[in-house]
């Protein structure tokens, strides 16, 4: 398919990549000499793929030759039943909010994932950026330190382990242990060494907002409505935090347990805006002590979203079931699984890397 001295150019530009790589632990001049090195390469290539081939092509080329700065996940390394266990261990909590950090986890890996772009394939989990500036500081992450913070002592006990992996890994076992579904998960995710490659702010949801919204933020993930419902699901864990999002309290009677109760509560009681000074906020007429976002309310006002709510409310099984599909692909979102022993290869890999490694 490829000319011999393209191709060559290109093995030899994926050899680079890898030195470069390497030599990042050794010498750091050394490293940002490759890389030079290895951004003349890469235009190079471009350039050359760019006259020769289809644009299409030239495509794949650029994003399997993209440097990369990242430190290299170890998985085999790492034993992950012990750290899950780690994981289990760090969930109770007496004085911590209602007696777990299980909610809270689930937001970590959820706001580390939801920042991916299909269109330009930036953000998402790979990287584990949330842990630097400035996606440690945007308004939508306010609290997400405390979680970070907790798992601190599972990222030193393991060593291989990456903060990236760890972030999602947190979420996937909190899910299970609020008994929610067993949700496929694998390492593999690598860490960057700041916050260089996070997108600008404004990628994750504003609950102020509807579906138009919604639909923008998601869609641009790569979900449809069916998994957006699936996935926002989620808030039958947990509960919204004055100090954090300006909103407050939970949106079930039993929020560090994993069911549609949000999708029931949400059809079956009566919601009215609640008299106070915060945001704008629904509380139920009953008992006024659970709450609805605009955005959760968006989900039952639009016709296309209401239908799945219904759904789910009525079968908790589906639910679970679509919802572990629709997390499973978030916490996967533009991360490229292959390892150093290349032994995995990511449903993202483009083309060209599943051809040529
Ligand atoms: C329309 C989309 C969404 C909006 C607008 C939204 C908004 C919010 C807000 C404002 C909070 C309160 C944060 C705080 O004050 O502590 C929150 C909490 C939470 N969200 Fe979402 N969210 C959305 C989707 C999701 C998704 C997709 C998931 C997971 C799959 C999720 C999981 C959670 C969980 C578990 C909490 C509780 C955290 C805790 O208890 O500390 N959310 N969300």
């Amino acid at each position: 398919m490829f000319s011999r001295p393209i191709t060559r150019i290109l093995i030899n530009n994926v050899a680079r990549r890898s030195f470069s790589n390497q030599s990042r632990y050794n010498n750091r001049q050394e490293y940002q000499w490759s890389r030079t090195r290895s951004n003349f390469a890469r235009a190079t290539t471009n350039g050359v793929a760019g006259i020769a081939l289809s644009g299409g092509i030239a495509f794949i080329l650029h994003a399997s030759t993209a440097p990369s700065d990242n430190k290299l996940a170890t998985p085999s390394k790492v034993d992950y039943d012990q750290v899950r266990k780690s994981i289990i261990d760090l969930l109770d909590d007496n004085n911590y909010d209602d007696g777990s950090y299980g909610p809270l986890f689930v937001r970590l890996g959820w706001h580390a994932s939801g920042t991916y772009s299909h269109i330009d394939s930036t953000g998402g989990s790979n990287g584990g950026c949330m842990r630097f500036k400035p996606e440690s500081q945007w308004g939508a992450n306010k609290g997400l330190d405390l979680a970070r913070e907790r798992l601190e002592s599972v990222y030193r006990a393991h060593p291989g382990l990456t903060y990236a992996d760890l972030y999602t890994l947190a979420a996937v076992v909190a899910i299970e242990e609020m008994g929610g579904p067993k949700i496929k998960w694998r390492p593999g995710r690598n860490d960057h060494e700041d916050g260089k490659k996070s997108p600008a702010d404004g990628r994750l949801p504003d609950a102020a907002q509807g579906a138009q919204h919604i639909r923008d933020i998601f869609y641009r993930m790569g979900f449809n409505d069916q998994e957006i419902v699936a996935l926002v699901g989620a808030h039958s864990l947990g509960r919204c935090h004055l100090d954090r999002s300006g909103y407050e309290g939970p949106w079930t009677f039993s929020p560090t347990t994993f069911s549609n109760e949000f999708f029931r509560l949400l059809l079956e009681e009566k919601w009215q805006l609640r008299p106070w000074k915060g945001p704008q906020q629904y509380q139920d007429v009953k008992t006024k002590t659970l709450m609805m976002l605009p955005a959760d309310m968006a989900l039952v006002q639009d016709p296309d979203f209401r239908k799945y709510v219904l759904l789910y409310a009525k079968d908790g099984e589906k639910f679970h079931k679509d919802f572990a599909a629709a997390f499973e692909k978030l916490l996967e979102l533009g991360v490229d699984f292959k390892t150093t022993d290349g032994s995995r290869q990511g449903k993202s890999a483009s083309l060209w890397s599943r051809i040529f490694g």
